[in-house]
């Protein structure tokens, strides 16, 4: 398929997606034991990390879309986040036409040491047109803006690893700046990890140019393969970052005894999709991947079910009994996949359930891949994690 060498040993990775944004993920009236505010968050959070989730990602939102009319700021909810947890890394998404690389690198400079170095971001170049025009923030078409992200991201770089910093381009210029402190020095990674979300031949290419982290809306087997090779080629034709850029992959996991419950589960979902809401999204996306010269990228092809979770999260398939989800999970490792980035109807319940019944599996699916290819998986990669009746349900708020 690629070059691309398939580290069978390094166990998956898992994050799941923070509900800092109302209504919950699917845009549906079916019930979604969920909440956007932060006490439901930081028991979610703590749950999380005990389940053997190593990654929280918190969306950036500054305007009510597809129905979800409240919305918590990314970067100082992942902070709260972050002192709320142990060992959990909070991802913050941030839009670079809304901040100065300077301004962020120094906030997570400072988050980084608050939390012993477990800060992280997920640079999104944006789709909603109306945040920025109507802010009277200038709106750069589409591929354009990825102009602007690579530029913001080598700035992020520069000022986190060099002393005296000097970059010019045509979106930021930073002449001779030493950021003090720097960020921790972490075993393992160079500087607060960099993510970067996006579909699109421009967004691929970006990514591979410059990011840690790819990370994509939800996809199919095949299809995927096709976001890891626009990765991979831009990352060896033109990549500055030290390391090859790792996969990340949404998928929403509806995990049931059966797979017939699992299956009617979604149908449920599409059956109660909140019609209005899903059709003004799916206008607003056109500013993405539809919009772009190749007609390539995130929603392009979307139908109104994938819309429904707005991260075309079923995409992925994770639907069916542990085991099923597991054995699917594995087949993505297969292919070049390093984390998968999970969705829920009911966050903490399932975000437990995950943890206790599918990741078991996973676990012991990884081990049997790496001997099949002659090694063994690293078990001491693996997240601490703490059985839920020490951690519980119950336990978890008053910690
Ligand atoms: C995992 C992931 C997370 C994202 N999070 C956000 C977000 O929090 N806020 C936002 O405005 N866009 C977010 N995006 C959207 C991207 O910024 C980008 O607009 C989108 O991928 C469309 O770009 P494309 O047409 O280049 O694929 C996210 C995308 C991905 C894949």
């Amino acid at each position: 398929m690629t070059d691309h060498t398939i580290d069978v040993e390094t166990p998956l990775k898992f994050a799941y997606w923070v509900p800092n944004v109302s209504g919950g993920l699917v845009v549906s009236t079916i019930e979604q034991r969920t909440n956007w505010e932060f006490e439901y968050n930081r028991k979610l959070a703590r749950i999380a990390e005990d389940a053997g989730f190593e990654y929280a990602l918190t969306q950036t939102r500054y305007a009510a879309s597809y129905g979800a009319d409240k919305q918590h700021e990314a970067t100082s909810f992942s902070l709260a986040l972050l002192g709320a947890t142990e060992r959990l890394k909070v991802i913050s998404a941030v839009h670079p036409g809304m901040w100065h690389p300077g301004v962020l690198a120094k906030f997570i400079i400072t988050a980084d040491h608050l939390s012993g170095g477990r800060a992280a971001v997920n640079i999104v170049s944006g789709w909603l047109k109306d945040e920025f025009v109507n802010f009277g923030l200038e709106w750069l078409e589409h591929d354009e803006r990825y102009v602007r992200t690579e530029e913001f991201i080598n700035a992020l770089r520069g000022l986190w690893t060099q002393q005296g910093y000097s970059q010019s381009g045509k979106y930021y210029n930073i002449k001779d700046f030493t950021l003090n402190p720097a960020p921790l020095d972490i075993p393992g990674r160079a500087h607060p990890e960099i993510f970067f979300g996006g579909n699109s031949t421009a967004a691929q290419a970006a990514a591979g140019r410059t990011a840690d982290w790819y990370f994509s809306n939800g996809r199919d087997l095949e299809p995927f393969k096709d976001n890891i090779r626009g990765v991979l080629a831009a990352a060896q034709d033109g990549r500055k970052a030290p390391q090859a850029p790792r996969f990340g992959l949404n998928g929403f996991v509806i995990a049931r005894d059966t797979e017939k419950e699992a299956q009617d589960t979604l149908r449920e979902i599409i059956a109660k999709a909140h019609k209005p809401a899903v059709e003004g999204f799916a206008a607003a996306v056109k500013e993405a991947g539809q919009s772009t010269k190749d007609g390539k990228g995130m929603w392009e092809d979307s139908t109104f079910e994938d819309l429904v979770q707005y991260n075309d999260g079923f995409r992925t398939k994770l639907i069916g009994t542990p085991e099923q989800i597991a054995t699917r999970i594995v087949e993505y490792k297969k292919i070049g996949v390093n984390l998968f980035l999970t969705g829920y109807l009911h966050f903490q319940e399932e975000v437990e359930q995950f943890g206790r019944e599918v990741l078991p599996i996973v676990r012991e699916l990884e081990a049997d891949l790496a001997r099949k290819n002659g090694t063994e998986l690293n078990t001491d990669l693996l997240p601490i994690t703490v059985p839920s009746s020490a951690s519980g349900l119950e336990t978890a708020g008053v910690r």
